[in-house]
C-alpha cells in the first residue's frame, strides 16, 4: 500500500516510493531506498516532515489521515515549545497530500513550520525580557526562561539543525531576540562538545539566552542605529553588560556563574574588553564560552553596517581572534567540530565553479580542499580563489 507518512512517525525498513529532496532541492535519497535508522535521522534533521513509502498490510506505521489538518497555533506559549519535532501536517488546498519530491513547495512549507518552535521561543524570550525590564529585576520569569532553555538544550543536540538554523533564523521576524537565541544554541553546542553534561548545557544555554538582557535598557535609537556609534553612544551601548547583571543578579533562580557571564561576555583575554578590562582567565570560563558563541553568532548574522560572513570566513575570523582575544581552548573545540561539519558541503568558488569540500584544516578554515569534478583544488595554495557561497550543507 502506498502511503504518505510523517517523518517523525517513520521507522527503518520502509521503502521509499519517491525520490526525496532537501530543502535546497538536492536529491537526498533515491526512490526504492530501504530506509535505515541513519536515513530516518537525516530526514528529520533536514526538517522534512513527510515522505511517500510502501506500507506492508498490517504494518505498524501511522499514515497521514486524509483531509486538512489545521496548522498549529503560532502564538507563543510554553506548551508550544514542547512540540519542536511534531509539526502539524500541512496539505495543499483541497486536502491532497503533498508529494514528498516537490522540493519547491515542500521547502517553503517545511521551512516555515520547522521555524515555528523557534519563533515561539523568540516570543517567550521577548515576554520574559519585558517582565524583567519592567520589574527592574524584581520579577525573574524563571519558568519561561527555563522552558526555552530546555527547548534549546534539546535542539543543541543536533549539530546540523543548529548550524543550518543560524543561517535561516537571520531572516526571521524578530532580530532583537534572534541573536540571544542563536548565542544560546551555539553555547549549548559548545558545551556539549566540551563534554559538559545536560546540566552544563542547560547552564550555558541560559547564559546565552540572558547574556544581552541589558540591551532592553539601551535606547532603541542607539541599539538600532545603522551608522557607527559616537563614543558617547558606544559607552551607553556598553552599559548593557552592567545593566543586564543588575537585572539578573538578585534572582535566586539565576546562578552566580550565569550572572557573571551576563556581566563579562565582552571581556577579552588581552584585556581589551569591557566593562572591567579583565585579562586572561580572570573572566569566568562560562563568560569566555558565551563570548565565543556571541562572536560567532554575530559574524553569521546580517547587521545594519555589514553583511554577514559566510561560515568559512566566520570560522577564520574566530581563529584569528583566538590568538589573543578569545579563549583558545574553547575556540579550538568549536572550530574543530565546525570544520568537520562542513566537510562534504557543496560550495561555489569565486570563479563560479561548484565543488565539494573534501578536507578542512581547522587552522585555516576558509581555505579547504575542494573537489571540482575530478580536480582537487587546494585553496590554501590557490589564493586567487575563495569560497563565495554554500549551496548545500
Ligand atoms: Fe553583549
Amino acid at each position: 500500500m502506498r502511503v504518505v507518512i510523517r517523518v517523525d512517525a517513520l521507522v527503518p525498513g520502509s521503502r521509499l516510493l519517491r525520490d526525496v529532496y532537501s530543502q535546497h532541492g538536492a536529491l537526498l535519497l533515491r526512490k526504492g531506498t530501504i530506509l535505515t535508522q541513519e536515513h530516518v535521522q537525516t530526514l528529520r534533521d533536514q526538517h522534512l516532515d513527510e515522505v511517500v513509502i510502501e506500507l506492508e498490510d498490517g504494518g505498524n506505521q501511522t499514515p497521514l489521515s486524509v483531509g486538512g489538518v489545521a496548522p498549529g497555533d503560532p502564538s507563543a506559549s510554553l506548551a508550544s515549545l514542547g512540540h519542536s519535532g511534531r509539526v502539524a501536517v500541512a496539505r495543499r488546498p483541497g486536502g491532497a497530500a503533498a508529494p514528498a519530491a516537490d522540493p519547491g513547495w515542500a521547502a517553503a512549507r517545511s521551512r516555515s513550520e520547522a521555524l515555528r518552535p523557534y519563533e515561539n521561543a523568540l516570543a517567550v524570550i521577548r515576554q520574559a525580557t519585558e517582565t524583567l525590564r519592567t520589574s527592574g529585576g524584581q520579577a525573574f520569569p524563571a519558568q519561561e526562561v527555563d522552558a526555552v532553555a530546555v527547548f534549546v538544550v534539546q535542539e543543541a543536540r543536533r549539530t546540523y539543525r543548529v548550524l543550518s538554523l543560524l543561517v535561516q533564523l537571520r531572516q526571521a521576524s524578530d532580530p532583537t531576540f534572534i541573536h540571544s537565541l542563536n548565542v544560546a544554541l551555539v553555547a549549548g553546542l559548545i558545551a556539549r562538545w566540551m563534554g559538559w553534561g545536560k546540566d552544563g548545557m542547560h547552564q550555558a544555554v541560559q547564559a546565552g539566552l540572558l547574556h544581552d538582557v541589558g540591551k532592553s535598557l539601551v535606547a532603541p535609537e542607539i541599539l538600532n542605529k545603522p551608522e557607527p556609534l559616537t563614543p558617547a553612544e558606544r559607552a551607553q551601548m556598553q552599559e548593557h553588560v552592567r545593566a543586564g547583571y543588575e537585572l539578573v543578579r538578585n534572582a535566586s533562580e539565576v546562578s552566580q556563574d550565569i550572572a557573571l557571564a551576563v556581566l563579562q561576555h565582552h571581556e577579552r583575554m588581552d584585556g581589551s574588553g569591557y566593562p572591567q578590562g579583565l585579562v586572561g582567565e580572570e573572566a569566568t570560563f562560562l563568560s569566555r564560552l558565551v563570548a565565543v558563541a556571541d562572536v560567532y553568532a554575530a559574524m553569521m548574522a546580517d547587521r545594519a553596517y555589514r553583511r554577514r560572513l559566510g561560515p568559512f570566513r566566520a570560522a577564520e575570523e574566530l581563529e584569528d581572534e583566538s590568538f589573543s582575544r578569545l579563549d583558545p581552548q574553547i575556540t579550538r573545540v568549536f572550530l574543530d567540530r565546525v570544520a568537520a561539519f562542513y566537510v562534504g558541503s557543496t560550495v561555489v568558488l569565486s570563479d563560479g565553479r561548484v565543488g565539494q569540500v573534501v578536507f578542512m584544516d581547522p587552522r585555516e578554515p576558509s581555505r579547504p580542499l575542494v573537489r571540482v569534478e575530478k580536480e582537487f583544488i587546494d585553496l590554501s595554495r590557490r589564493h586567487e580563489l575563495e569560497i563565495n557561497d554554500i549551496l548545500m550543507l
